[in-house]
């Protein structure tokens, strides 16, 4: 792979090959943007089947968060860490390790929760630098963003479901949802309490009991995608929207927390054609840059509600340019965001760390997004 040309292409700063002697980790930071300001995104720890397959895995997600960033005007830009190996040392000292490998960059970039990290983590990581977010409540942290996420996903299908069928309501309509972690549980459950109809699945037996538990049918993982429901939520891991799974989805509107659901950027043509509504996943996951980004009030459920509201309006925004332009959501998603970040970004060099990165409150960023209509 001609890495450059990756970075390139999608216009990436930085991409860091660490390596801890001591403790074997291997890890690799992608820089995207911090001409926007800091970067920010979670750190993913999962099994790579390749050095390139991870290389990939971290260019695209550290570009998804500076859509993030930018869907939601907060001045960040888009960073990402993938653990290929932890080292030897164990869980807490591959942790540690990683977060002195992010305080060599002196706050360019902090990390938080990903796919495969916890709170806990984020406090061996908090040993060795203060560039870290979601740190676990009783700390003083923000927490788990795993309800937040899920709060601006069930923001996002409310505007589908307006869309779709005039109506926000969740009552006798059916979601199937792919993933059944901190996200995927907390939107079955949530989605359940509204009313919906709820299947879920999970390649973890724990996971599935937890949420038969709730009330949530279990399904097979390779077929969730085929259930003969309104809603398919991807919460799970990258790339399951393709050319081989498109042409079996049966539901209406596709929303969810994963990121990015598209294999190729074609699928997200393909999808329109089949007249399946997709909310492009950098609108819809948004909710935990919101949430670890940003000083939180003490009011939770306020604070979800906030990034529900968020997030609506959001794909609504998004809906409505790709009516009017007659292009796919897909489209008009890349195309808002992406006009933005120019104009934001044009003559700002990027950043030098300056050993410290600050969180401007949640309110105003509402304020904001009102004033620009
Ligand atoms: N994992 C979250 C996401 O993909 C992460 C996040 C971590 C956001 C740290 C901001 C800061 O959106």
């Amino acid at each position: 792979m001609n890495i450059f040309q990756h970075m390139e292409t999608a216009g990436h700063e930085q991409l860091i090959f660490n390596h801890d002697p001591e403790t074997g980790l291997k890890a690799i930071i992608a820089l995207h943007n911090t001409r926007q300001g800091p970067a920010l995104g979670g750190c993913r720890q999962k099994p790579y089947e390749s050095e390139e397959e991870a290389v990939l895995d971290v260019l695209q997600l550290s570009r998804a968060m500076t859509r993030k960033f930018v869907s939601v005007n907060l001045p960040f830009g888009g960073g990402k860490a993938v653990i290929l190996d932890l080292g030897h040392e164990g869980r807490a000292a591959g942790f540690r390790s990683l977060g002195r490998m992010i305080a060599t960059l002196n706050g360019r970039y902090g990390t938080g929760e990903d796919v495969g990290s916890t709170p806990e983590d984020m406090v061996s990581i908090r040993e060795e630098t203060d560039h870290v977010f979601g740190l676990p409540e009783n700390l003083g942290g923000a927490g788990n963003p795993g309800p937040a996420t899920a709060a601006g996903v069930l923001g996002s299908l409310s505007a589908c479901l307006h869309e779709i069928f005039g109506s926000e309501d969740l009552r006798g309509r059916s979601i199937a949802v792919q993933g059944l972690g901190e996200v995927g549980f907390c939107l079955a459950v949530e989605a359940r309490r509204r009313g919906a109809v709820v299947l879920g699945a999970d390649l973890s037996s724990r996971r599935t009991a937890m949420a038969k538990a709730e009330g949530i049918e279990i399904v097979s993982p390779d077929r969730v995608h085929e259930a003969g429901c309104d809603i398919y939520s991807p919460c799970a891991l990258s790339g399951g929207l393709s050319e081989s799974t498109i042409p079996r989805i049966r539901a209406r509107i596709i929303v969810g927390s994963a990121n990015n659901q598209l294999k190729t950027p074609g699928d997200g043509e393909a999808l329109a054609r089949r007249e399946i509504l997709w909310v492009p996943d950098f609108i819809a996951s948004s909710g935990a840059a919101i949430f670890l980004s940003t000083k939180i009030p003490n009011d939770r459920s306020g604070t979800l509600d906030l990034i529900e509201g968020i997030i609506r309006e959001n794909t609504r925004e998004v809906l409505r340019l790709a009516r009017e332009q007659g292009i796919s959501p897909s489209e008009a998603g890349i195309q808002l965001t992406d006009k933005r970040l120019k104009k934001s970004c044009k003559d700002r060099p990027i950043h030098v760390g300056t050993g410290s990165i600050d969180l401007p409150p949640l309110a105003p960023l509402r304020a904001e997004k009102t004033k620009e209509g």
